[in-house]
């Protein structure tokens, strides 16, 4: 097939998608497909071209990647690199060749690839593409949505409430906030804006920190515990994983430099727990109607319970990540996983 591969993007999580992207159509290529690796907002080429014979010449059409920087990408300084400085999220040639590719593997994460929009975009476009459609990705992208879903099904959480910009009323948002609590941006990824607050001499910091990224912000309760998280393929759960940083939470640094997390597959908990939260994984694909592919994050506090924390709906994918390596848990390899991804994806398609 001809498959192109999209990654990179507008999101505090440009470069993660990168690798997530490159080793994706590695393996792609293994499995004898002609892949094109694309960054979606800089395009191929600097103008609209002639596209015929490009997934013939796929490797060189390719975008380089290099390493996985330890701090998030200053996407101002990507917008200025753009040669055409268009305000289209799409560069050059990124439509009409995913018009041509039989199918697009999204290896996109955060904003404008995972929130749906994109997903929605191409259902219009006659695009066929991985993973979950535009619905459920926006559903997943708001936490403070999310939230009220995962109320009403059932699934345990943080207690938490939004808060935006418009209108933001110090006072009033102190007064509904119990420390130790959680700030972060509604949409964001990577934990990148998540403060940890202990005190409200430093919660306006904190808050001013999550709006930096985003117009609405969520306040939760801090859950002190052990932090897991659980793949969902096809809407059956993968083995549980746990995640322990070496030092402080699970924030950017911790999530990207090598070495500096503990992953542990499959997760030393009692079958119990194990899985209530299996369960609790795939009760959270049907709430939000995921589809293929899918990762929730939960904690388990000191007492035991179980809280989820969010939904992914385009989980990291190099072949370390946390699905990745769920999954090769029980046997399923990574170029099988990306090949099995693109399958039911494109069976969705099916009359
Ligand atoms: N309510 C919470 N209690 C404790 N830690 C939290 C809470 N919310 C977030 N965190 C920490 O912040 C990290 C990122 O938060 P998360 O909601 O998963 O957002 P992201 O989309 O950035 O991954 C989590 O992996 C966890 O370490
Ligand atoms: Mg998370």
């Amino acid at each position: 097939m001809d498959i192109v591969v999209l990654a990179g993007g507008l999101s505090t999580e440009r470069d993660v998608s990168f690798q997530s992207g490159k080793r994706i159509a590695a393996a792609l290529r293994r499995h004898d497909h002609r892949v094109i690796l694309l960054d979606v907002f800089m395009g191929y080429g600097e103008e609209e071209c002639d596209i015929d014979d490009l997934f013939a010449r796929s490797e060189e059409v390719s975008v380089e990647v290099g390493d996985i920087p330890t701090e998030a990408p200053d996407l101002d300084a990507v917008r200025r690199m753009r040669k055409d400085q268009s305000a289209n999220f799409f560069g050059p040639n990124v439509i009409a060749l995913c018009q041509k590719a039989d199918i697009v593997f999204i290896a996109l994460h955060g904003a404008d690839g995972e929130n749906g929009k994109l997903q929605a975009t191409f259902d219009l476009l006659g695009v066929k593409y991985t993973g979950n459609g535009f619905l459920p990705c926006a559903l997943a992208m708001d936490k403070g949505v999310a939230k009220h879903f995962f109320y009403y099904y059932g699934i345990p959480c943080p207690q938490g409430f939004s808060v935006k910009r418009n209108g933001y009323n110090r006072e009033k948002v102190l007064d509904q906030t119990v420390f130790p609590c959680v700030v972060k941006p509604a949409g964001g990824g990577s934990s990148v804006g998540v403060t940890i607050v202990h005190d409200a001499e430093h919660y306006e910091a904190a808050i001013e920190e999550a709006f930096r990224y985003e117009d609405e912000i969520l306040v939760e309760d801090y859950i002190e515990g052990r932090e897991f998280s659980v793949g969902v393929l096809d809407g059956v759960a993968l083995p549980v994983i746990e995640i322990v940083p070496k030092q402080g939470f699970y924030d950017y640094k911790n999530k990207y430099a090598a070495g500096a997390t503990d992953e542990i597959c499959p997760a030393d908990l009692d079958d119990e727990t194990t899985s209530q939260m299996q369960l609790y994984a795939e009760r959270v694909v049907a709430a939000l109607g995921l589809q293929i592919y899918s990762r929730m994050d939960f904690i388990v506090s000191k007492d035991g319970k179980i809280y989820c924390l969010e939904a992914n709906t385009l989980p990291g994918m190099t072949p370390t990540s946390l699905l990745p390596q769920e999954a090769e848990t029980i046997g399923i390899r990574y170029s099988n996983l990306c090949e099995e991804i693109i399958q039911l994806s494109l069976e969705r398609y099916d009359d």
